[in-house]
Formats: structure tokens, sequence, C-alpha cells
């Protein structure tokens, strides 16, 4: 919590800082409340004194209105400042999130990023509004009441030493069995929100398999599990009430009983035993209000570790500074992409899903990639365009290895249509534009013309103007596809890397959409990953993969006669008219 206050606090530092004097004057004010209240029984009730009762009690409601207006003021800051300061740590979280390469996000998984954007800023929030509104005001006022009740008479200021510590110890014990609880509590609501997430998400597979019921049955397994640990600490907290009254009220009991033996020998008035009773209460109440901050600070500490965690992670993908423009690149006689025995594992060591690649592809040329499921095609994919390093072996682009380009000039250069298609809400226009902003309408219908998409956006109401709804779920698989490779053209790539792009398109479009690849002027290069082996055969060289390893490397010619995978793909697709050779 330290680190984070460090981080975000200074903006709000002299908001902060005035809320909590506004406090403490409401506080200074609760403290003096049960003094004056005295005065009034001893000097107005006793001798029947009207006048005094009146301006005494004009002077309380004057306090009150004075005291409201600081409370109103701090509520007002504490909000301000929380609130800020949650959408400054969100957007800081947001902004890094953004930087962390693929390893790292897959090292936090996605659903606890979430969670850690939404649900535990909101504790921080919570914790930081709390602060500024309670920190000073419980302390300060049980202490206070202490020091108050000891003034008026230290003997029957005994009572407090003893009620206030045997208070405490009850809360003390509680709160301890409870917050490692409510700890728990937040884990099994990870885990709820989680199976929610994942059930909802894949909601027509679980219809479509029956498993309705299994998922029901998973839900309320793990529903049961956060209820039973809420109940527990419900459980511990029904004792709190009962016990803290007992023991207020026999302090009460003791005040009274020895007071009224005091006021009878004359050495205290019954106004001093009335503000007695007034700041027992008041201590009371401050104990628990002290052991609900306690609460809230050790569940907003424990967010502020998770968003701390996030915000320290170093993004594994550093940026470099070469900034190559495209002009460049056309000059040099150098491969566009080249893998020199590279190798790949996720998560660092443990099984390789690349193992010593190399290829060069030389400028607009087609590399094809092919390859049965789970041999590395899409790792090798994702790190032509460094979404992750490769753990040895080197990757250069135009003869630069891929860490001296910066990020943004590599991403220009080099683009990519993922495996699945995705779209975000918006307008076709704002999906295509992702590699270039300001690209115009013919750039944007030449892109679509080349991935065989244009029928599909010229049929939409709006044309490039229609909507697309989160996760393009307004287009069909195949439409969506074509939507991604436009989107990777637009801006003018020299490399595509086309991840098993085209496998919703029928073969005739396919065949289509890589002729018209080609027939682009000043054509990209291009990595074509399949399982197909007509949407490669053509390619100008083809890498068989085979459990992260070069199966075999060529022409589909040379290929068919020295590498057996390769001819045994072929054959189980193709008749053998259509293999050739
Ligand atoms: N994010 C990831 N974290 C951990 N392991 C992964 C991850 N992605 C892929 N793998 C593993 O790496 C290996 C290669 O996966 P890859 O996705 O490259 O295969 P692929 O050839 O693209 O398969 P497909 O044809 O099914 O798309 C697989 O064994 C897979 O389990
Ligand atoms: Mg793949």
């Amino acid at each position: 919590m330290g680190e984070l206050l460090r981080a975000f606090l200074p903006p709000y530092r002299k908001k902060t800082l005035t809320g909590m004097a506004c406090k403490a004057v409401e506080v200074v004010f609760d403290l003096i409340t049960p003094m004056i209240v005295a005065r009034m029984i001893d000097s107005g009730v006793a001798n029947r004194d009207l006048g005094v009762v009146f301006r005494l009690g004009a002077l309380l409601v004057v306090l009150a209105l004075i005291g409201y207006l600081f409370t109103f003021v701090c509520q007002r800051l504490a909000a301000t400042v929380s609130q800020g300061m949650g959408t400054d740590i969100r957007d800081a979280l947001y902004h890094h999130i953004g930087e962390l390469g693929a390893a790292d996000i897959d090292r936090f998984g996605t659903p606890s990023l979430v969670t850690r954007v939404t649900n535990d800023v909101n504790q921080i929030q919570v914790a930081i509004a709390m602060g500024i509104r309670m920190l000073i005001r419980w302390p300060f006022i049980a202490l206070g009441s202490i020091v108050a009740a000891l003034l008026i008479d230290a003997r029957l200021g005994l009572v407090f030493l003893v009620c206030t510590p045997a208070i405490a110890a009850v809360f003390w014990v509680v709160m301890g069995r409870s917050i490692p609880l409510f700890r728990a509590i937040q884990v099994k609501l990870d885990t709820v929100s989680r199976i929610t997430r994942e059930t909802l998400e894949g909601v027509r597979v679980v219809r479509a398999f029956g498993r309705e019921g299994e998922e029901e049955r998973r839900f309320a397994l793990a529903a049961r599990d956060q209820t039973d640990t809420a109940i527990a600490v419900g459980r511990l907290s029904a004792v709190l009430n009962p016990v803290t009254f007992l023991i207020m009220n026999l302090g009460v009991v003791a005040i009274l009983w020895t007071g009224a033996y005091r006021v009878d020998a004359g050495s205290l008035t019954q106004g001093e035993v009335m503000a007695f009773v007034n700041y027992m209460t008041q201590v009371l109440v401050s104990i628990g209000y002290v052991a609900n901050l306690v609460v809230v600070f050790t569940r907003g500490s424990a967010s502020a570790t998770r968003v701390m965690e996030v915000l320290k992670e170093e993004p594994s993908i550093a940026d470099g500074s070469l900034n190559v423009s495209q002009a460049d690149i056309n000059e040099r006689a150098v491969p566009a992409l080249s893998f020199e025995d590279v190798s790949f594992s996720y998560g660092g060591e443990g099984e390789r899903a690349l193992s010593h690649v190399s290829f060069e592809l030389p400028a607009g040329s087609t590399l094809g990639v092919i390859g049965g499921t789970g041999s590395g095609k899409s790792t090798l994919a994702s790190l032509a365009v460094r979404l992750y390093d490769p753990v040895e072996g080197k990757i250069a682009a135009w003869g630069e290895p891929l860490p001296t380009y910066e990020l943004k000039s590599l991403r220009s250069l080099v683009s990519i249509v993922p495996q699945r298609a995705s779209l975000l809400s918006g307008t076709v226009r704002s999906n295509l534009s992702w590699r270039k902003p300001q690209a115009t309408d013919d750039e944007l219908w030449e892109a679509l013309s080349c991935a065989q998409a244009k029928d599909v956006v010229s049929s939409k109401e709006g044309g490039l103007d229609a909507p697309v709804e989160a996760g393009g779920t307004n287009f069909s698989g195949g439409q969506r596809q074509r939507l991604t490779i436009a989107r990777a053209l637009v801006g003018d790539p020299r490399v595509v890397v086309l991840d098993d792009s085209a496998s919703a398109l029928d073969y005739a479009t396919d065949a289509r959409l890589r002729k018209a690849l080609k027939d682009l002027p000043n054509h990209p290069a291009a990595i074509i990953v399949s399982q197909r082996v007509a949407a490669v055969m053509s390619a100008d060289q083809i890498l068989v993969l085979d459990h992260g390893r070069v199966a075999g490397l060529g022409t589909h010619d040379d290929l068919l006669r020295s590498c057996d995978i390769y001819r045994e793909i072929c054959l189980s697709q193709l008749k053998p008219e259509e293999v050739g050779a």
C-alpha cells in the first residue's frame, strides 16, 4: 500500500491533508459536546435555569452546523481524491499492460488482469476514501474520550481503563480470525467470477454438448465454498456486538453505581456522570469503526500488492531504437526475414515449442509453413512479429536483429493475421485502420479487395462505416477472417504473416487471395501458415514442422522427393495427379 501511495498520492496531497484537517475539527467538536451537555445539566437543569439551557442548547446547534460543514467538505474531498486516484491507477495499469509482452500476459492470465484493473482498484479506492474520512476520526475520538474522562475524574476513569482494553481485546481476537477469512473470500470470489466468465463465454458450446448440468454443479460448488466462508465470518462477527455491548453496559453500571456515591458525597456532579456515560459510548463506537478500518485496509493493501505486481513487471519485450522506413527497406538486398537456429519454449524452460529452426525469406517471396496440430506453426508466426523473443538463436529482419527495431517501426513493416480473428467493437473502418489511422477509403478498399472481403463490406449497410460488435459477432467466421487479412494489408507492410488465416475460406477463395497477394504492385513477402497442402504448395519455399523441428525445407517438388512427412501429408489431402511429380 505504501508503495502505491507514494506513486499515486502526490498530486492529491493537498486535498488529502485538507480533508483530514476538516475531520480533525469535527473530532474536537465531538469531544467537547459531552462537556457542554454536562454544563447544561449542572448549571441549567440543576438550578432550574432555562436561560442557561437555551444558551448552551443554541451553542450545541451552532457546533453541530459548523461540524456538518466540515464533514461535508471532508466527504467531498475524500470522494474526489479516491476517485481521482483510482482513475490514475487504472490508466497506469492499462497503459502498462499494453506495454507488456505476450509472455508476461500469459503469466498473469487475462482474467486476473481484468480483476486487477476493476475489482482491486475499487478496493483501493474504498480504502483511500475511508482512510481520509475515518483514520483521523475514530482513533482520536477514542483517545480523546479517554483523556477527557480521566480529566473529569481520575478514579471513575479507571472504569475506562478496564473496559476499553477488554473491548479492544474482543475485537482483536475476532478480527485476527476474520481477516484471513476475508482474504479467502476474495480469492474464492475470483474463482466464482472465473467460472461465470468461462461458462458465459462458451455458453453455446456448453448448450450444444448438453453440459449445462455439469457447469451448474461446478458453479454451485464454487459459490457454496464462498458462501461457507462468508457465513463463518458472519458467525465470528455475530459474537462481536453482544459481547462488546455487555462489557460496555457493565462499565456504564459501574460508572452510575460509583458515580452515584460520589455525587452524593458532593465530589462529582450529575452532569459529569452523564458526560462519562457519553464518552464511554463514543469509545465503544470508535473501536468498532477502527476494527472496520482494519478490514478495509487489509483488503486495500492486498489489492495494492496485486496492482503493484503488475505495475512493477518489466515488459519482457524491450523496445529498440532502430527506425527504418519502407523506402529504406526496398533498397536492401538482404532477406526480409531470417531465423537462425531459433528455439523457443513458453515460460522459458520446459518443452520446446520450436527447436533449431532456420530459414530465410527473401524480399517479395513466399514461405509456406505446414505441420500438424501443435507442431509450432503459430509459435513461429508469433516470433516472426516479435510477440515473444526466442530462447535461443537469432531472428533478423533486413539483416538487423528484431530487438534493435523500434517496435512501432517493426510492426509497421511486418504485419500478422492471427489464427484467431479478433475484431473490436466499432466500425469496419475503425477495425481496418489499426495499422494506419489516416488510411484513405481507397487504401481500405484496396486491402479489402485483395483480402477477398470487398463483397462482405459492400453488402453491409453503411459500407466502411458498418458497425462491428464486440468480438465481431455480427460477422461470420470467414468474414471475420477476411477482415483481419485486410487489416494486416493496410499500410503497405513488407512482410505479412498469415497464421492459418484462410482456414475458413473455401479453396477457390483461398487461391484467389494468394494470387491477389502476389499481384499487388510491390507485393510483400509472405509467410503462409496452413494445414492444407493446397495453400502452401505453390509457395517459393515450404517449411515442414514436426513437433517444433524442421522436418524439411524446400520447394514442393524437392520436398516430395526428400521429405517423408510432407509426402504423407500431400497424399492424405490430394489426389496423386494433383500432387504431381
Ligand atoms: N501461450 C502458450 N502457453 C504455453 N504453451 C503454448 C502456448 N501456445 C502454444 N503452446 C504450446 O506450444 C506448442 C506449439 O503450439 P502452436 O500453437 O505453435 O501449434 P500450431 O502448429 O500453431 O498448432 P495448430 O495447427 O493447432 O494451430 C503446443 O504444444 C502448445 O501446447
Ligand atoms: Mg496455430
